[in-house]
């Protein structure tokens, strides 16, 4: 089987290993900029730009995948999948129209709302000519969040209490994004414990893989920017402390709705991933957003768990036979922690050699060399 992995962070360097875990698998990886993990497993590679579908499209005739499989959105976004389609190779992960699932968060919010699926807050979308009931709208809430329509990645929500203070400061952030996004999104605070429900679809079933949870500020006790993720677990139950089993049935529920939703909506089948950005309310479960990917830490929490073959996996998604398989995972707890440079997210410090960046950090927190920092600093030489 040669498969086509489109991706260079650490979130394809896991499915790159995972993939590789099958016997079956011949691993060539298209990279943005080259990641030794990834490249190390691939047979063949090529680096490019995720917009670069010409260069995409003549790697891809010149390697003949049996599938591809794309991790991060920015292709996705792009029209990567599209283009792979187009073409004639089974893709893992959504076209540029059913990403809009992660790309728009007006979408989704209006699709669940058109088909009655449970989990929205209240909301409202606003643009440059209505901007002025936006105030009205967050006047009536008495906490708000504010989304802009579009990708960030991850860091242009902005949440009261968290992130500003005021409505007036609200309201001010609404007309920001104006400037760069066609459209906002302003939704109801919602208070709870979040959770990341990965679930695996080929448009027609939904499957969920072992709930994780991520922890997006940068700083020890929930503080400062908010980050893709520093770091994520999951729980050998399958679980977290906060859930039950009907918790995560329900989160599935409301996926299995929305996969069934977006092709009654488009004509197309989703076949790929739908993370479900889900939060646990005194009201129940909600949505807080999707994303059409993996999560990044998220999938190094799950993907090493699983114990089916990877590969037939991704069979049954292009195939649409993933209610034919029963998809298992190994009962562990998973830790995944990020090493971040200084200054991240805002402003990262480059150009740092990742060992002499380690003792640094080391060094600066007096902590002693545990015996997991010796493996990690052996490791790295
Ligand atoms: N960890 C959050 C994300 O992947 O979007």
């Amino acid at each position: 089987m040669k498969i086509l992995l489109v991706g260079n962070g650490a979130r394809e360097h896991c499915i790159a290993e995972t993939l590789k875990k099958s016997k079956q698998s011949v691993l060539y990886s298209y990279l943005k900029s080259k990641n030794p993990g990834i490249i190390s497993l691939s047979k063949g590679f090529e680096t490019g730009d995720y917009s670069d579908l010409n260069k995409i499209k003549s790697y891809t005739h010149k390697i003949k995948p049996d599938f591809a499989f794309i991790g991060p959105e920015d292709p996705l976004s792009n029209g990567v999948a599209d283009l792979l389609i187009s073409i004639g190779i089974p893709t893992i992960g959504p076209t540029k129209k059913l990403a809009r699932l992660e790309t728009s968060k007006s979408f989704t919010r209006s699709l669940l709302k058109k088909y009655k699926i449970n989990g929205n807050p209240e909301f409202g979308v606003f643009d440059k000519k209505n901007i002025g009931n936006a105030k009205k709208f967050i006047d009536g809430l008495s906490q708000c969040v504010i989304k802009p329509d579009g990708l960030t990645g991850g860091k242009g929500v902005k949440v009261q209490g968290d992130h500003f203070r005021t409505k007036k400061e609200a309201f001010d952030y609404c007309s920001e994004v104006l400037q760069a996004h066609s459209f906002v999104v302003v939704e109801e605070k919602l208070e709870g414990e979040e959770f990341s429900l990965q679930c695996l679809t080929d448009g027609k079933t939904a499957a969920a893989m072992p709930p994780v949870q991520d922890h997006k500020r940068a700083f020890v006790g929930d503080k400062g920017s908010n980050t893709g993720g520093m770091g994520s677990y999951s729980c050998e139950n399958h679980l977290l402390p906060f859930l039950e089993k009907k918790d995560i049935e329900e989160g599935l529920k409301i996926t299995q709705k929305v996969a069934n939703a977006v092709y009654k909506e488009t004509g197309e089948f989703y076949r790929g991933i739908m993370y479900a950005g889900l939060i646990k309310t005194k009201y129940g479960i909600k949505l807080l957003e999707y994303n059409a990917r993996l999560g990044d830490p998220e999938a190094m929490n799950v993907l090493p768990l699983m114990e089916t073959d990877f590969v037939d996996v991704c069979g049954a998604i292009t195939n649409q036979k993933l209610n034919k398989i029963k998809i298992k995972f190994q009962k562990k707890a998973t830790v995944c922690k990020y090493i971040v440079p200084d200054g991240y997210p805002d402003n990262p410090a480059k150009n740092l050699k990742m060992q002499n960046y380690i003792m640094l950090l080391l060094n600066r927190r007096k902590m002693g060399f545990t015996p997991q920092a010796q493996g990690l600093l052996h490791a790295l030489g």
